[in-house]
């Protein structure tokens, strides 16, 4: 009998990839997606901790990954040996880390939280009167420290690609808008004097919710600081906006993640064939030990957001 093969992509793909997806989402959207999925294969259009996320929690599936390369700054920037330590030199905190993360790390982690879910899962664990400490990404945790005033102690990685995003390049932005009202919707990833600027910050998800709700002026300009692949779907759902992205230097309007955007066509045509990255490198106790934090997350959510 033929292999069922599901196909998830991330909104930082390119459209011509997005369009071969049975699903596009979110880093939580496919996360509960690849759980659910009834599928011998799922093809994981995005980057390696998504792919490892959907074999931790559908390990039955063989998971595939179309490209080696595709990784992330914040898992590449983060030491596991140094994050243990600084992890257990906070014995009386709760280590709270971002999705984007190795599955080695999430094992050190208790609860795992995406840009979606972090203010809810952190707010609620400082009304239990928990301290907290978050890794990796320092922007999301500065920027959580100032809208909130926590004073978690943050692990240090950034995203390479929102942390190009700065005032500078932002004011040239506004200023080329001339007249027209300006709005500037923004990924916590971004650098924090950037999001201090935002009218809105949130996931790749409420980014495009927002702009789908978008009813203030006619001729509003809309700028948007995060990766490029998720204005295609912006641009789709509003077609009437005028959509741009944050520049990250004058004249520059262009960020793309160089890891989402090694899922081309040919890799993943490869991938639906069972060619590819196939995450079958975890053992049973890495994956039992990263499960717990983020099925932590996962109850949360179903709970609030159902
Ligand atoms: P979202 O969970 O908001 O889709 O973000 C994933 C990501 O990698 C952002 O850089
Ligand atoms: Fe990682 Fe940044 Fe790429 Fe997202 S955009 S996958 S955080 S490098």
């Amino acid at each position: 009998m033929a292999k069922k093969v599901v196909t998830l992509a991330h909104y930082y793909t390119t459209p011509e990839i997005q369009q071969m997806a049975d699903k596009v989402g979110d880093s939580l959207e496919l996360s509960l997606f690849a759980r659910d999925a009834e599928a011998d294969i799922i093809v994981f259009a995005g980057v390696r901790f998504m792919a490892e996320t959907a074999k931790i929690l559908n390990p039955q599936a063989t998971v595939i990954l179309p490209d080696r390369g595709s990784t992330c700054s914040l898992v590449e920037q983060t030491d596991v040996a140094q994050l243990k330590a600084w992890r257990e030199s906070h014995p009386d905190h709760v280590h709270v880390s971002y999705i984007n993360s190795s599955a080695e790390h999430k094992a050190l982690s208790d609860w795992i939280v995406t840009s979606r879910n972090v203010d809810d899962i952190i707010a609620s664990l400082y009304a239990d009167g928990k301290k907290v400490i978050f890794s990796p990404d320092r922007n999301m945790g500065a920027y959580l420290n100032f809208q909130y005033g926590y004073d978690m102690p943050l692990w240090s990685a950034v995203c390479e690609v929102h942390d190009k995003f700065n005032e500078d390049a932002l004011n040239a932005g506004f200023a080329e808008a001339g007249d027209k009202m300006h709005y500037l919707i923004a990924h916590p990833e971004s650098p924090l004097p950037v999001l201090k600027r935002a009218d809105y910050v949130g996931s790749t998800s409420g980014m495009l919710n927002w702009v789908k709700q978008y009813d203030r002026e006619a001729d509003g300009v809309i700028f948007v600081a995060t990766e490029d692949g998720i204005l295609y779907n912006m641009k789709q759902a509003r077609p009437d906006l005028d959509i741009r992205q944050a520049p990250i230097y004058a004249g520059c309007q262009c960020n793309s993640c160089p890891y989402m955007k090694l899922n081309t066509i040919e890799a993943v045509k490869r991938a639906q064939q069972g060619e590819g990255i196939r995450i079958d490198y975890l053992s049973e106790a890495q994956m039992d030990a990263a499960r717990l934090p983020i099925e932590r997350m996962l109850e949360f959510s179903q709970r609030y957001y159902a």
